[in-house]
């Protein structure tokens, strides 16, 4: 009992300055376990930083002001990749995987809101015909290019509270889907509190219970330096970290273009890019202002500005960002050493909570102030950044919505896989029926060059089938 009071004075003091005493306002009805976890979580949030974002205290950019002196960003162009210029990148790339000095980052902390699926969206079954999971396919990816380049391949995987208990659970039903276990380290990202819009107190998920989520992909920065990810990388000799998001199965893991023309760049940071479609493409959008990289988002980019062309009538800011990136290991660990080189963004959400009178209510509006960290901030801090531009039909399909959606939905996302294994297929000279679809799992080929080395010249295909 004594302990019981002198735990929450203790809080109830913390909170004061910031007026969030309201989050004790159930201690009494609380379990001695329950009242632990509560206080662990409050002394766990950084309340000078929530006040502040609240406020607005904290420095946002000006991006109408930013964007009109935005130059388009250092690119290698899908028009000057002449076989000699690919392949002397390829070579340095292919000598980077041999020696070993390539790791492979995936965020997967995220909630997956959109999707509406109950378990983590890296347990999403989207193999068209084999209903292998997202985590699957990216797991043979790693363990395909380990097995092409003969070295082991590390695989850094981020979760969240919200995702690792059932992540960590499927890997370990499934033996890590053949990923030896000294390959695979799986570390936890942190959370942030939600606010409430009008007040800044922030909201209670459970009279025991904080509402927290995940920070934001963002959060990678921190949870590696966290979880001492970043020593292990450094013990295994992993110099370079090729990293995605778990949502798209197409990403070209581990492309030795991509990490060569990094290399040979001597870059800190290299993103995979497309060029946008149209104007107002609901992509970030890469860009160069006053010397640095940066992702300056559609919802940020003047609608004005991103119509802008350049000399031969083409889009100025032309360059999309899908989130795949090579990093160097050290950008990383340069970034640990600044707590604040991310900033927070802040967005407004619909968060269900516990009122004052002990109801739970669910919001039909906005009613929360959510805050989370965006990788793609990383990028103004990178000496020699660069893009390479890629086919959008070879590296990207992300799932985010629901069936019915207009974009990226499992129907989509199938749709995206089942295409690129028949361009493999045809363009290895196999003879495929148009009624049919064929499905080829990463340990079987990673492109139309592996296919041709895996069938017969001229093979049929009249049965759909997975070939793994
Ligand atoms: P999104 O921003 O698209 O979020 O994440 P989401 O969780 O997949 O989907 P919604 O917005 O809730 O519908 C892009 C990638 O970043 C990861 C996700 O797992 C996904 O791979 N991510 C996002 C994290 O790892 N942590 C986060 O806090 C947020």
């Amino acid at each position: 009992m004594a302990q019981q009071t002198i735990d929450k004075q203790e809080l109830a003091a913390r909170l004061q300055p910031f007026a969030q005493q309201h989050l004790l306002q159930f201690w009494e009805e609380l379990s001695p376990s329950q009242q632990q976890g509560l206080a662990a979580q409050v002394q766990a949030v950084d309340f000078q930083l929530v006040d502040s974002l609240f406020h607005g205290n904290e420095e946002q950019p000006d991006w109408d002001e930013l964007s009109r002196r935005a130059e388009p960003p250092p690119a290698v162009r899908l028009s000057e990749q002449t076989p000699d210029c690919s392949s002397a990148a390829i070579n340095e790339g292919v000598k980077a995987l041999r020696a070993g000095q390539v790791g492979v980052l995936i965020t997967a902390g995220g909630q997956g809101s959109r999707l509406g699926f109950d378990l983590p969206k890296s347990l999403y079954p989207i193999g068209p015909i084999s209903g292998a999971t997202l985590l699957q396919i990216h797991i043979e990816k790693v363990r395909a290019i380990a097995k092409r380049y003969g070295v082991p391949v590390p695989l850094y995987l981020m979760t969240s509270p919200a995702t690792h208990d059932d992540t960590v659970r499927f890997l370990s039903e499934n033996q890590r889907f053949g990923l030896n276990e000294e390959d695979l380290f799986v570390f936890c990202q942190g959370t942030m509190p939600a606010v409430d819009i009008q007040t800044g107190k922030l909201l209670l998920a459970e009279k025991d219970r904080l509402f927290l989520s995940p920070d934001g992909h963002g959060g990678t920065v921190a949870a590696l330096g966290n979880s001492r990810a970043l020593e292990h990388m450094q013990s295994r000799g992993i110099e370079q970290l090729f990293y995605l998001q778990i949502d798209n199965p197409l990403v070209p893991i581990c492309d030795p273009l991509l990490i060569g023309h990094h290399l040979l760049a001597g870059s800190e940071l290299t993103s995979l890019t497309v060029q946008k479609k149209h104007a107002l493409e609901k992509w970030g959008n890469f860009a160069m202002i006053d010397g640095h990289m940066h992702v300056i988002e559609y919802s940020d980019l003047p609608d004005d500005v991103a119509h802008e062309k350049d000399a031969q009538g083409n889009l100025k800011l032309w360059a999309g960002s899908l989130a795949i990136h090579v990093f160097e290991r050290k950008l990383f660990e340069r970034a640990m050493e600044k707590t604040d080189l991310l900033p927070f963004h802040v967005a407004r959400k619909k968060v269900p909570y516990i009122a004052e009178d002990g109801s739970q209510v669910t919001p039909s509006e906005p009613n929360a102030l959510k805050f989370e960290r965006f990788i793609f901030d990383l990028l103004p801090a990178a000496e020699r950044p660069l893009v390479v531009e890629y086919h959008e039909e070879e590296c990207f399909a992300p799932l985010k919505n629901a069936s019915g959606a207009e974009i990226d939905t499992p129907e989509y996302v199938r749709q995206m896989m089942l295409a690129q294994y028949r361009r493999w297929l045809t363009t290895a000279g196999a003879v495929v029926s148009p009624e049919i679809n064929v499905e080829i799992s990463p340990l079987f080929a990673m492109d139309a060059a592996e296919v041709a080395a895996s069938i017969k010249p001229g093979q049929k295909f009249e049965k759909s089938q997975y070939l793994a």
